[in-house]
């Protein structure tokens, strides 16, 4: 989740930068970069990996007197996390940053490399300082460049850029993410979001989509598709920690509603109108390979369990799946036919990192499914896939969970297109539903209020199981998991086919159960097995886009045409169900007891 700082003013410009920057670090980069002009002279640094790094190399350097200064964090989305893909990104004398996608920067680099342009990194953000330096070299007018260069792209933006032509100004443009402007007397301030500059300016202004402008002797220009516009500046707010979390009780809450934004950033440049593609992974990765074993621990493990009725079922490949911890002393089997995938949110997994390692020791190729960049599993492995949810700081795992269940989806096409498996009807189909995870993982206050007001009731019983089958299962495994990490009440996942052999004995009306009851899969099947356990007299709330009579409390879904979109909806369900229980129980959802976000021991 890349993030942007700027500061106009007579301050110090370098410390304000990193400090910035530093206040950004929550939401995970993988490299950094600031640019200031004063007295009309560019100075730039970057640097890969932590900001320390950058700190580090801006040691000896520090600004003084009037000028302007951007800086960013960025994770990388185009091109890989390196100092040349880092931003700012320049022209011939001018420095720009952005967060978000140039939709048609390919188009726009295109034409700019037939005039010569030379371009030094893969990202799409340096689109915009060319074609801004193009404009300029036309007009000699800075603010008639920008707004032209504005025009023409396309897609979401955030963007600053600082130029040698007119050094006591910064240009600005917002659309579709983030940005706004501190104002604290004669300073001015920019930023991805409030926290970097809470403490420095005291009013602030939240640019809406389509606004642009430029800021020059304390004042701000700003318009949009219909011309100059004034705005009202409001009170900032000096709760930082509140503010990280973007008004969200905690940050389980926020990275619950963070879901449907970050999977765009899972399927950007993967996703493309025919085909899956990753540029990550070299063509022969599959050669040779007729077997596939995932290895994981926790919610990992459960994504992993998904992906491999995906994988079976789509690209009929065999998958057998393990968890780590077991794996390491089962002396397993290792036929080097098989591509060894380990998943982990963190990267760090002690487990999950041991069992990758036996694999490596047996010759087996491997690939590694994980959302932190350079950790010990992504370096273990011959290949990695990032997961991009930025950080996560619950630690009960949720965007990391959807987005290693949105990798293994596109997994599973990449491998049936290499291997021939999937119809070009059902690959389609299958692209089709993926680009409407979105919308699927949209959290409405409808839905929220509701299980808010339903939680009451489940707060306790002497149990839940949460019931589903096929990849419904892994589901109530998951939400199981979710609801004993924070509520510390006993619940437990099981395929709901096989509560008849056992544990359908402790049924009773303090029995809750939570059945995932999806449209598009086995939905006869499954309602046959709740009704075993209503005739019993357990407590039902089902899920379900198909209204259930015998259901205490029912929550009514929408998608019921693809699984996975029926997956990922349910997934929320189960998510905010947790949440709440736990917030009514009074527990920290954030830091629950006993629990560390990473398992750095056996
Ligand atoms: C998830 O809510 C848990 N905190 C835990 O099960 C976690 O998924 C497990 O420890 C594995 O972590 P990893 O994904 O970082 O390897």
């Amino acid at each position: 989740m890349c993030g942007i700082v700027g500061y106009i003013g007579q301050k110090e410009k370098k410390e304000i930068l990193l400090d910035g920057l530093q206040e950004l670090e929550y939401r995970g980069y993988d490299s950094a970069g600031i640019a200031v002009i004063e007295n009309k002279h560019l100075k730039n640094f970057k640097a890969v990996g932590r900001l320390q790094n950058l700190r580090d190399k801006t040691d000896s350097y520090t600004s003084s007197g009037f000028g302007v200064s951007i800086g960013h964090t960025r994770w990388a989305t185009h091109g890989k996390p390196t100092e040349l893909n880092a931003h700012p990104h320049r022209g011939e004398y001018s420095f720009v940053v952005h967060n978000g996608i140039i939709e048609n920067y390919q188009e726009l680099k295109t034409e700019l490399q037939k005039e010569g342009v030379k371009f030094l990194s893969q990202t799409d953000t340096e689109t915009i300082v060319h074609l801004f330096e193009k404009n300029y070299n036309a007009t000699s007018n800075a603010w008639e460049s920008f707004s032209k260069t504005i025009e023409k792209l396309e897609g979401a933006y955030a963007t600053l850029l600082i130029t040698e032509a007119e050094a006591e100004t910064i240009f600005f443009a917002k659309n579709g993410s983030p940005m706004l402007i501190g104002f604290n007397g004669d300073d001015v301030y920019f930023a991805s979001s409030d926290t970097p500059i809470i403490g420095k300016a005291t009013e602030v202004y939240y640019l809406e989509d389509g606004e642009y402008g430029y800021t020059k002797d304390g004042k701000v220009m700003l318009f949009n598709a219909d011309g100059e516009k004034s705005f009202t500046k409001q009170t900032l707010a000096t709760d930082k920690a509140m503010a990280q979390k973007d008004g969200y009780r905690f940050f389980m809450e926020k990275e619950i509603y963070e879901q449907t934004q970050v999977m765009n950033d899972t399927m950007m440049g993967r996703v493309l109108e025919s085909k899956i593609d990753f540029e990550e992974l070299d063509a022969n990765l599959l050669e040779n390979i007729s077997n596939i074993k995932i290895c994981a621990c926790g919610t990992s493990y459960h994504s992993a369990l998904t992906g491999s009725y995906l994988l079976e079922r789509i690209a009929k490949i065999p998958c057998q799946v393990e968890i780590a911890s077991e794996f390491r002393y089962k002396e397993p089997l290792l036929r080097d036919d098989t591509l060894f995938i380990t998943i982990s949110q963190s990267g760090e997994t002690a487990d999950t990192l041991e069992a990758l390692k036996m694999a490596n020791r047996a010759g087996l190729k491997s690939l590694s499914i994980c959302n932190v960049d350079n950790s010990s599993i992504v370096r273990e492995s011959d290949a990695a896939i990032l997961t991009r949810a930025g950080i996560e700081k619950g630690v009960a795992s949720t965007k990391a969970f959807a987005t290693q269940t949105m990798v293994l989806w596109m997994l599973t096409l990449y491998v049936a297109q290499v291997k021939k498996t999937i119809t070009p009807e059902l690959l389609k189909e299958e692209l089709d539903a993926m680009r409407h995870t979105p919308k699927a993982l949209l959290v409405t206050d409808k839905l929220h209020t509701k299980l808010n007001r339903l939680s009451k009731r489940y707060l306790h019983g002497h149990g839940f199981f949460f019931i589903g089958r096929d990849l419904f299962f892994p589901l109530a495994l998951e939400g199981a998991l979710k609801l004993k990490e924070i509520s510390y009440l006993h619940a437990e996942g099981y395929p709901s086919g096989e509560m008849k052999h056992g544990p359908i004995a402790l049924a009773d009306s303090e029995l809750f159960t939570v059945a995932l009851m999806p449209k598009s899969l086995h939905y006869e099947k499954i309602k046959s097995n709740v009704e075993e356990l209503s005739a019993r007299d357990a407590t039902i709330l089902a899920i379900s886009p198909e209204p259930f009579e015998l259901a205490d409390d029912f929550i009514q879904t929408i998608y019921g045409t693809h699984p996975m979109l029926e997956f990922f909806e349910m997934m929320v369900v189960t998510q905010i169900l947790a949440l709440e229980i736990s917030i009514r129980l009074g527990n920290d959802v954030d830091m629950p007891r006993n629990l560390a976000k990473s398992v750095t021991v056996e």
